[in-house]
C-alpha cells in the first residue's frame, strides 16, 4: 500500500514530503487551476517530481485521439520516467491508454472511474493506475468499496498489471476504508493527511506527560 499527494502546492507538497510518507502524487485540471498552478504547468510539475521522486500524474485536456496523443508526448518529455499521463475515461479513453502504454512506453492512470466496468477495460487496456473516486461515488449513492474490492479481485485473479488508486477522498475514514477495501494506493489532500495525524487523545496525553515532566524540573528534582 501506498500514499500519494493530491496536490500542485509546492510549498505543502514539500511539507509533507519531508514525513517520508510520501510515494507519489496526482493532479487535475481543477486541482491546478485552484493552486495557481496552470499557468506554469511545466515548471509546477517538474518541481513536483523533484520533491516527491516517483510518479507525479498529469491530466490531458484535450478531447480527441490525436490531440490527447500528441498532449500526452509533449507533457512525458518533460520527464519520462516519473510522468504519468491521466487519461480521463471516455470516447477514446482505451484507444489512447493503449497506444501510450503499448506503443510509446508512456505509463497512464485512467481517471474519473466510478464503476467495476470502466476501471476493467482501462486495466485490460494495459493502464498502469486505474483511478476510483471514493466520494464521487458515495455522491451518486453507490458503495466505493464495492468497486474498489471487485476490482482489486479481479486485477489480482487476471494477473493484470494495473494498481488502484482511489482518489476524491473527503474524510479520513475514507481512507482506511479504501484501504481495506483492496486499493493498492490513496492520493489524499495536504488537509486530509494533516488530519490523519491528529487525534485529540494523543494531544492530551503528550501535553499530561510533558505537565507532569515540567512540574518535576521545576521543582529541580530533574537534572
Ligand atoms: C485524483 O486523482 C482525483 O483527481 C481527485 O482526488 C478528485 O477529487 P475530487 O472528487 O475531490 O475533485
Amino acid at each position: 500500500m501506498a500514499i500519494f499527494i493530491d496536490s500542485s502546492n509546492v510549498t505543502e507538497i514539500e511539507e509533507i514530503v519531508r514525513w517520508g510518507i510520501i510515494s507519489g502524487a496526482t493532479t487535475n485540471p481543477k486541482i491546478l487551476c485552484q493552486d495557481g498552478a496552470c499557468g506554469e504547468l511545466k515548471t509546477v510539475i517538474t518541481k513536483i517530481v523533484k520533491l516527491v521522486k516517483g510518479p507525479v500524474s498529469v491530466e490531458l485536456t484535450e478531447e480527441t485521439c490525436d490531440a490527447m496523443l500528441a498532449q500526452a508526448k509533449k507533457f512525458a518529455a518533460w520527464d519520462k520516467e516519473h510522468i504519468v499521463i491521466k487519461v480521463p475515461i471516455g470516447g477514446d479513453a482505451l484507444r489512447v491508454t493503449h497506444t501510450l502504454e503499448k506503443e510509446l512506453g508512456i505509463k497512464t492512470n485512467v481517471t474519473c472511474m466510478m464503476s467495476f466496468n470502466q476501471a476493467y477495460l482501462a486495466a485490460l487496456a494495459g493502464a498502469t493506475y486505474v483511478s476510483i473516486f471514493f466520494g464521487r461515488i458515495k455522491d451518486m449513492g453507490y458503495d466505493p468499496c464495492e468497486v474498489i474490492a471487485s476490482t482489486r479481485e479481479m486485477i489480482d485473479d487476471e494477473n493484470l498489471k494495473a494498481k488502484i488508486i482511489t482518489g476524491s477522498i473527503r474524510h479520513i475514514m475514507d481512507v482506511n476504508e479504501a484501504l481495506l477495501a483492496g486499493s493498492h494506493i490513496v492520493t489524499v489532500t495536504p488537509p486530509i493527511l494533516k488530519k490523519m495525524l491528529w487525534n485529540p487523545s494523543s494531544e492530551l496525553s503528550v501535553a499530561e506527560f510533558n505537565k507532569i515532566w515540567r512540574d518535576m524540573k521545576n521543582k529541580g528534582q530533574i537534572r
